[in-house]
């Protein structure tokens, strides 16, 4: 029977590239997905970027561009990623568009209309400065127990104690180093400690899907269940209402009748699995509201990381029961990527770029299948080990799997034209291929994808041995006056290794989509790619073999981890930022500038306050964080370089109207030294650097 399914996989911050845990969620759906399409299923699979919250807010008012200039600068780079590692979404959509405006608003309606809102007034840290409220990560200060310094408002780093942002001793923004003010203000809630949701989540994350299997994994349920109190306590669900809202600034969604309100990210961050999906059926032609109406036969798929699964086990369900819309089928939870066992850091330099991956010429197919190879159904983290990946590549897939073919291909063309022969029964190799394609599609399907490689794996083995023993290589010797029964064999040996060749290509295909569609069209004459009906059947005639995959060259793995040449990196271990034109250059307004007044800033024991002629006929006030380094009376009469188009920024002490430049060391911290820039001698205020 044909079924409908709709997959997602997590949708990403639109305030950055792809990073390796990226890629590898989206390869694991991907093979999911092909392996359903393969069985003749229908799959809608789509994705978005998740553009809304304050730090792309923050972060594109730091660049001087809106949010959406910075989301669609993040879009417009998802391609080269995704094509590169073949993963094929439907659809590709994202958070800040009406599609979600409208089904965020709808959906917060209905909730209300439930009985599922309430508001109330809180008390939050905000910082009169920025003229926002802070979310915790932007607050620091002296941990209340240890008393170590520059702790973030939940926790401290040096102690492990968790705390209130309130409970900080000298707290202080980190976007302006003001003291944060307690402000009330209203916010909403969704009720979650209802009964009634509580209630349906008991038996939601209990549920199964309609083949009997269950919507969680087991160690996934065993979490729902201490957070829902089901767990050893007594029974009494433990739920917090969730604080749905944000005031502005905020980049987000405006919550109906609530001038100012936002939804906080994560409540539509979600939503935006349906706004792709409403997109992909709009572009189709397809009924979305029927797709997505309680009683939809449609099978809804997420497929997340292990830190997200509050938001999607909680939440997220009760949010799509509570508004009249079908739950999901399936969460899949998995672990964090680590290389050679330690979590990747992009400061350290360990983590592996999937653009240097692949612009050092590496085989998108070889991570497809290494990460198939070390995935299972459970939430355990994957380990990135170059050694082990050569070995899987070299060994197991080209030096099992793809030699079969160019070493039975090349007797099968020069000796028969082609032709391929069987002698005997063939029904039995046949049964036992058909068998081991029904496991594997199965595996698959249960996400052990790990379990379906050693199957694949252990029928390639046995396929060598079965051509080893035959000696293809003695039969084939002199062949041209050999009888027909040694011809006949050297056929049939060479033709029933093809056969499991086509076989193990159709396993294959969900995890090696670009060679197993080049082994239908260019080895078997196909003229599409597999599908799983074709395993087991016997192929009868090949085109000359063509080269299909390289090994991989270990000097590869010793570049991909390499950090970049010398030259590009500074001191302080900084790499060079990405690549920009002449016009980006351009956009910044660098201006020779006299420094005529300075001072210390009382209250400041980082800031120097700078009077500037920039020959503008007046001065800028322009406060410098070079207060380590220089006296005011070391400055004063000298010239430097300013950043004379900056948006003029307030701050506690005043306006500063530019920024002036100097050069440090990544870390401070570990490499000490501030270098303001002064230009060559005769240079005048006001000319512009270019
Ligand atoms: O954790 C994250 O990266 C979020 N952007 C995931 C959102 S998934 C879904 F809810 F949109
Ligand atoms: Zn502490």
């Amino acid at each position: 029977m044909s079924r409908t399914f709709f997959v997602t996989a997590a949708l990403p911050y639109a305030n950055g590239s792809f990073h390796i845990g990226h890629i590898m969620e989206y390869i694991q759906a991907d093979i999911w997905v092909r392996s359903q399409r393969m069985a003749g299923h229908t799959v809608h699979f789509v994705c978005a970027d998740d553009a809304h919250g304050a730090p792309i807010m923050l972060k594109a008012q730091a660049e001087g561009i809106t949010p959406q200039a910075l989301v669609a600068r993040y879009a417009a780079e998802r391609p080269r990623y995704l094509d590169g590692f073949h993963i094929r979404f439907d659809h590709w959509h994202s958070t800040d568009s009406p599609e979600n405006v409208a089904l965020s608003q709808g959906i917060y309606k209905a909730l209300r209309q439930a009985d599922l809102i309430d508001s109330r007034d809180i008390e939050q840290f905000y910082d009169p400065v920025q003229g926002m409220f802070l979310p915790d990560r932007y607050i620091k200060g002296e941990c209340p127990r240890c008393h170590a310094k520059d702790q973030y408002g939940d926790s401290c780093e040096v102690c492990g104690a968790v705390y209130q942002p309130t409970e900080l001793i000298e707290p202080y923004s980190t976007l302006t180093h003001a003291r944060p003010e307690l402000r009330r203000s209203e916010h909403f809630f969704f009720r979650l400690s209802d009964p009634r949701c509580v209630a349906f989540l008991q038996g939601w994350t209990t549920g199964q899907r309609s083949d009997g299997s269950p919507h969680l994994q087991p160690e996934v349920l065993a979490k729902t269940r201490e957070w829902l109190g089901t767990e050893g306590g007594d029974g009494q669900a433990s739920l917090a209402d969730w604080d749905i809202s944000r005031d502005e600034p905020y980049f987000g969604i405006p919550i109906p009748d609530a001038p100012g309100k936002y939804f906080y990210v994560w409540l539509d961050a979600p939503i935006g699995y349906l706004a792709s999906l409403m997109a992909h059926c709009q572009q189709l032609g397809l009924d979305f509201d029927a797709l997505t109406a309680p009683d939809s036969p449609i099978e809804q798929v997420h497929f997340i990381g292990k830190d997200i699964v509050y938001f999607h086990a909680l939440f997220w369900p009760a949010m799509l029961h509570f508004s009249g819309r079908k739950v999901p089928d399936l969460l899949h939870v998995h672990g964090f990527i680590t290389v050679s066992g330690e979590k990747m850091s992009k400061s350290r330099g360990t983590g592996i770029s999937p653009l240097r991956y692949l612009d050092i010429g590496m085989d998108a197919e070889w991570l497809r299948y290494y990460i198939a190879a070390k995935l299972n159904a459970h939430v355990e983290d994957l380990d990135f080990n170059p050694d082990d990946f050569i070995a899987r590549v070299n060994s197991d897939l080209v030096g099992k799997y793809v030699n079969i073919a160019s070493r039975a291909a090349s007797f099968i063309s020069r000796h028969f034209d082609g032709q391929l022969g069987f002698v005997g029964d063939v029904a039995p190799c046949q049964a036992e291929l058909r068998a081991c394609a029904r496991q594997v599609q199965a595996d698959f399907d249960k996400r052990d994808y790990g379990r379906a490689i050693r199957r694949i794996m252990a029928q390639a083995d046995q396929i060598n041995q079965a051509f080893d023993s035959a000696r293809p290589w003695v039969l084939a010797k002199g062949l041209s006056q050999a009888d027909d029964t040694r011809k006949q064999a050297l056929q049939d040996i060479c033709s029933r290794a093809l056969a499991g060749f086509h076989t193990l290509t159709v396993m294959l295909s969900p995890v090696l989509p670009a060679l197993s569609a080049r082994v239908a069209r260019e080895l078997f004459g196909l003229e599409r790619d597999f599908v799983w009906a074709d395993a087991g059947q016997l192929p009868s005639y090949i085109h000359p073999f063509r080269h299909l995959m390289q090994r991989v060259d270990p000097a590869q793995l010793d570049a991909l981890f390499e950090p970049p040449a010398e030259p590009l990196v500074a001191p302080g271990g900084e790499p060079i930022a990405d690549t920009i034109t002449i016009q980006d250059f351009a956009r910044v307004d660098l201006r020779l500038a006299r420094i005529v007044e300075c001072s210390h800033v009382e209250g400041s024991d980082k800031l120097l306050r700078l009077m500037l002629d920039v020959g503008e006929g007046r001065l800028r006030q322009v406060f410098s964080g070079i207060r380590s380094a220089y006296e005011p009376a070391d400055l004063v009469g000298r010239m430097t370089v300013v950043v004379a188009n900056l948006a003029p920024r307030k701050m506690r002490f005043g306006e500063s109207e530019g920024m002036v430049l100097a050069a440090s060391h990544a870390d401070e911290n570990v490499y000490p030294g501030l270098y303001v820039l002064e230009p060559w001698p005769g240079a005048e205020p006001g000319l512009r650097v270019r």
